[in-house]
């Protein structure tokens, strides 16, 4: 778990900002939910036998004998405030984006975390094809304008559930004579949930997966319509994807379309971003037969996604540089001016030396400096230092004023 700071927290915030933006254009609303939830909410709704329910999830028995868990995704929760907030009844088809913590006990390792933070996009209420184009559109539009480039888009169709269940027969006859070449994880899934064997990370268990009966050869026609309405649909929108006949997701409440988006420079764990339909939901969690779909970004990944570091931080503090007591109280009233105008803006209290001043502006990640010294009293001017230019001029405190208004976009 990370404590998230300096740098760091200027990337999520700006990431944040960019997806309440890019959410907004598709007319998502923000839902916050809280952090801890009912455990059963997640059993039923990821499945009793994920990883992430049966290795991963927080959990523990409040004070009042209540089992509860930290939620390790966004989507159980904004189907059970859509239900308990009554959207079903009130508006139908609703669409929600969350941003914020969610917790997994995974082993860590790169990209991967125990506290991490999704941002993520869920339509209630649709059964249609477009509403699936439309959601990975969104979530391609997203990563395109947060800077990540290169990234891979795979899909598939995973039916819908019965058509599944007559498929864990097939697969269940190709795995039994394979058995002794399964880890002990996929003996207890042949008994248990023979569909989570195809999600093994385990390089034997993959080796075998690989040459099982796929699953498009056991689905409807109904289910083929709707995937090639979404195949259709993306080629429209020029979204590029390959089709990935073994990607199973690790929760079990997908049906139909499935998606992942991944980059190269994760390493092992390289999906950024995931998602797809899940139309049984609503109607497990005790509501009417809903369709849905959605995805979930994880931030941390998407950060590490971004080439090069962002050059200039056009939000960071303009710092004030003062020599002398005269030049200090002239920038003290310069400092409540930039703020008062909206400005970021901070100065060195503790009388320190020129160059010491100029270090808390580096450090700071300062864009701008304004510095005023005896030369400058004297003529009523400042120096306005460009620090990613490395450019400095020097005009009124006025004209600063304006330079910095338009750079800062508060005028
Ligand atoms: P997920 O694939 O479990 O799906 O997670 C989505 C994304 O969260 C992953 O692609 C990854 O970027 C990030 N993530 C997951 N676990 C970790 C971790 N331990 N550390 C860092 N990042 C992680 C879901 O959670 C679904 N709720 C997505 C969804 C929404 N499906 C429909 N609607």
């Amino acid at each position: 778990m990370d404590d998230i700071f300096g740098k760091q927290a200027g990337l999520f915030s700006g990431v944040e900002a960019m997806a309440r933006r890019i959410f907004g254009v598709y007319g998502f609303n923000e839902i916050r939910t809280p952090h801890i939830e009912e455990k059963k909410l997640f059993t039923h709704a990821l499945g009793d036998t994920t990883d992430v329910v049966q290795k991963e999830m927080y959990e523990f028995v409040d004070r009042s004998e209540e089992s509860v868990a930290l939620r390790p995704e966004g989507t159980a929760g904004v189907v059970r405030a859509y239900l308990e907030n009554n959207f079903d009844k009130t508006e139908g088809h609703s669409r929600f984006f969350y941003i914020g913590p969610m917790f997994r006990r995974e082993r860590p390792q790169k990209g991967r975390l125990r506290q991490f933070h999704q941002i993520g996009v869920e339509q209630l209420g649709t059964y249609s094809a477009f509403a699936d184009a439309e959601t990975l559109h969104c979530l391609a539009m997203f990563l395109d304008a947060a800077g990540v480039k290169d990234y891979k888009v795979k899909i598939n169709n995973l039916g819908s559930f019965e058509e599944r269940n007559a498929y864990k027969a097939v697969l269940q006859s190709y795995f039994t004579p394979l058995k002794a070449k399964l880890c002990p994880d996929c003996n207890a899934r042949l008994t248990r949930n023979v569909f989570r064997v195809l999600d093994c990370k385990i390089p034997a268990c993959k080796a075998l997966c690989a040459a099982a009966p796929p699953l498009s050869d056991h689905l409807s026609e109904e289910s083929k319509t709707h995937f090639d309405r979404v195949k259709k649909s993306l080629d429209l929108m020029r979204i590029n994807y390959t089709e990935d006949r073994y990607m199973v997701r690790g929760l079990d409440y997908y049906t139909k379309t499935v998606f992942e988006f991944t980059h190269e420079s994760l390493g092992a764990q390289d999906a950024l971003a995931a998602g797809g339909r899940y139309d049984h939901l609503v109607e497990s969690l005790g509501g009417p037969a809903t369709g849905a779909v959605g995805f979930a970004i994880g931030v941390e990944r998407l950060i590490l996604c971004l080439s090069g570091p962002a050059s200039s931080e056009p939000g960071r503090p303009a710092l004030i540089v003062t020599l002398g007591d005269e030049a200090f109280k002239k920038g003290f009233e310069a400092l409540s001016v930039l703020r008062r105008s909206l400005i970021p803006a901070m100065m060195d209290f503790e009388g320190k030396s020129l160059k010491s001043q100029m270090r808390y502006a580096d450090r700071e990640r300062s864009p701008f400096v304004l510095i005023i010294g005896d030369n400058e009293i004297q003529k009523n001017t400042v120096v306005l230092k460009d620090m990613n230019k490395g450019l400095q001029e020097e005009l009124s405190f006025d004209a600063a004023l304006r330079k910095l208004q338009t750079a800062y976009g508060s005028v």
